[in-house]
């Protein structure tokens, strides 16, 4: 494949992320994340920002901000032709408060130390800078280096060196329970015709019935929530 045709591949695959298809069957809580981050990144300046987004392979929250920074840096294990630097989250290749903003989406449950990982990016992170942190609390594990879940509490323990955390829910816990079932549905049947026939049957109409229950608040409950988004203050 051409550098050409792999860049357009990968921010094809970001384009996907923050703005899913309706068949999509993490279609909720991508969605709602996109909501929430926007809303976050919208209070703050973040003109002449220096970006690092930490498991860069993709990075689909980068339009959210791409016409008000100065430098976008994507470090990730694996090279795309997205990715500027080959790292590891524990021990990243920065000198100590160079970054204005740092990303790190669903990265976190594949690092083998999370709290390493946290403490590399508080490192690098510019007093007052910001980390936008996505993670998972319930989710059927993708691959063998798929390692942790986080819930608030452990959130919170992680991120205490940070000077203020804000957290919020990626939906409530039915928004949790359509997504888990929706990914089950998906990943557990091998045959391709009848994932396809669900993606465009079920998942949409259960991603529809997640929105409508989120729309009229049926429950405010949190304790099956699939993901949390974080903002976190050095
Ligand atoms: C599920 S993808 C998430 C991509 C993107 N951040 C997003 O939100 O969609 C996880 C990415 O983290 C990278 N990754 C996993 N462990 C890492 C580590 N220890 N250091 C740096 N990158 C890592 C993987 O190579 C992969 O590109």
């Amino acid at each position: 494949m051409s550098d050409t045709a792999e860049i357009q591949q990968s921010q094809e695959e970001g384009r996907r992320r923050l703005r899913p298809s309706l068949t999509d069957p993490s279609w909720l809580v991508l969605s709602k994340r996109r909501e929430i981050f926007t809303q976050w990144l919208g209070r703050f300046d973040h003109s002449n920002a220096i970006v690092l987004d930490v498991g860069g392979r993709i990075q689909p929250y980068r339009s959210l901000i791409n016409d008000r920074l100065s430098r976008y840096i994507a470090v990730d294990l694996r090279l795309t032709p997205l990715v500027d630097i080959v790292g590891n989250a524990a021990q990243l290749p920065f000198r100590s408060d160079c970054f204005d903003l740092v990303f790190c989406t669903q990265m976190l449950e594949y690092a083998p130390d999370p709290r390493q990982a946290i403490a590399e990016v508080h490192r690098v992170l510019k007093p007052g800078g910001f980390l936008l942190l996505s993670v998972p609390a319930v989710h059927p594990q993708d691959s063998e280096r798929d390692a942790w879940r986080f819930l608030p509490a452990a959130l919170r323990e992680l991120l205490k060196e940070f000077s203020e955390v804000d957290l919020a829910p990626e939906g409530s816990s039915v928004t949790g329970l359509i997504r888990t079932i929706n990914v089950c549905l998906v990943s557990f049947t091998s045959a391709v015709a009848l994932q396809s026939l669900l993606r465009f049957t079920v998942v949409p109409m259960l991603n529809l019935l997640g929105t409508l229950s989120e729309m009229l608040k049926l429950t405010a409950n949190t304790s099956f929530t699939a993901n949390f988004s974080v903002l976190a203050r050095k």
